[in-house]
């Protein structure tokens, strides 16, 4: 039997997905609740990218299980140098309840977890971002309660991070714009795949546009790791994509949201990033919530 995976959101069922969400918000209410799903055993963290929110989040749910975090950094581990990715995946598998890695090629991912004998989790690649997006969610039902038909708009590159962002909002009802600049857009399969699960999944060139009415207003960086190559361009083209006070007024009322790390000046305003209307640290302390019960869920349960 091949093991659960979440190296995207949409590898869970919106049952589950829900499930996630509602223990979350059940052991972030009540930690007297948190199984020792992990109890005696370990979690392998591998990191091929710096990360704070992340690795602190991750570690602290395994704790919080009552398991062992091991976390580790790729150049310790080789991957595809020292030995393959595979081979990589299977021994951390002889010691680990779980898997979780953050890799500059999703690819990587995929072969972790064709290859490992416990469940593979992704803490980031170039092509999703979906542990961030479960806190995403868990945040906008925080905020809003019902996630059906709360419009959300995402301001800025296509990326990971928007791409688990349209898979979260299909799987949960929410219904998502998208406003990048040209060249930047989210990535076409991304949009059939959403779409195809049912998602409202909308791309509108203008940013003004594309925040009207909306519930809250999503940004992240222009630079994304592995893109610091590009960063002349990508900062001139996404100079109409920046998210400030006249933006967030023409949204009238949205909470501003962002997966940080934020590069104040940029993509987002400082009077943004600390008015009152960001949600952006109650995301970061949500990002444990969220770790932590697909962890619990992903150990105990079929997914
Ligand atoms: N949002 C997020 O993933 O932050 P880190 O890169 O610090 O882990
Ligand atoms: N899109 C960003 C997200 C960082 C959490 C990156 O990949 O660097």
């Amino acid at each position: 039997m091949t093991p659960a995976r979440f190296l995207e959101v949409d590898d869970l069922s919106p049952g589950l997905l829900a499930r996630v969400l509602d223990l979350a918000s059940a052991w972030k209410a009540d930690p007297a609740l948190v199984p020792a799903a992990l109890e005696g055993r370990g979690a392998a963290l591998l990191f091929e990218k710096p990360s704070a929110r992340t690795r602190v989040s991750t570690e602290m749910a395994v704790h919080t299980l009552g398991g062992h975090p091991v976390t580790l950094r790729a150049e310790e581990v080789g991957i595809d140098g020292r030995e393959s990715a595979e081979d990589v995946a299977r021994t951390l598998g002889c010691f680990t309840a779980v898997i979780a890695a953050r890799v500059f090629d999703h690819a990587v991912l995929e072969r972790m977890a064709g290859a490992a004998p416990v469940p593979v989790v992704n803490l980031l690649s170039d092509r999703a971002h979906p542990c961030q997006a479960l806190a995403d969610l868990l945040t906008l039902r925080e905020r809003l309660g019902s996630l059906e038909g709360r419009r959300v708009t995402y301001v800025g590159d296509g990326n990971n991070v928007a791409a688990s962002l349209a898979f979260a909002a299909a799987l949960s009802g929410l219904e998502l714009t998208v406003s990048s600049p040209t060249g930047y857009e989210l990535d076409a399969e991304v949009l059939a795949r959403a779409r195809n699960l049912g998602g409202s999944v909308e791309l509108t060139g203008d940013p003004y546009e594309a925040v009207k009415g909306a519930d809250a207003v999503y940004t992240d960086v222009w630079v994304s790791m592995g893109d610091e190559d590009e960063a002349g361009p990508r900062r001139r083209a996404f100079a109409t994509h920046r998210v400030d006070r006249d933006l967030m007024d023409a949204s009238g009322g949205a909470v501003f949201m962002h997966c940080l790390p934020a590069h104040r000046g940029e993509e987002v305003t400082d009077d943004v990033l600390d008015g009152p209307s960001s949600v952006v640290w109650q995301q970061a302390a949500n990002r444990m919530h969220a770790v932590r019960a697909l962890l619990a869920v992903l150990v105990t349960e079929e997914a």
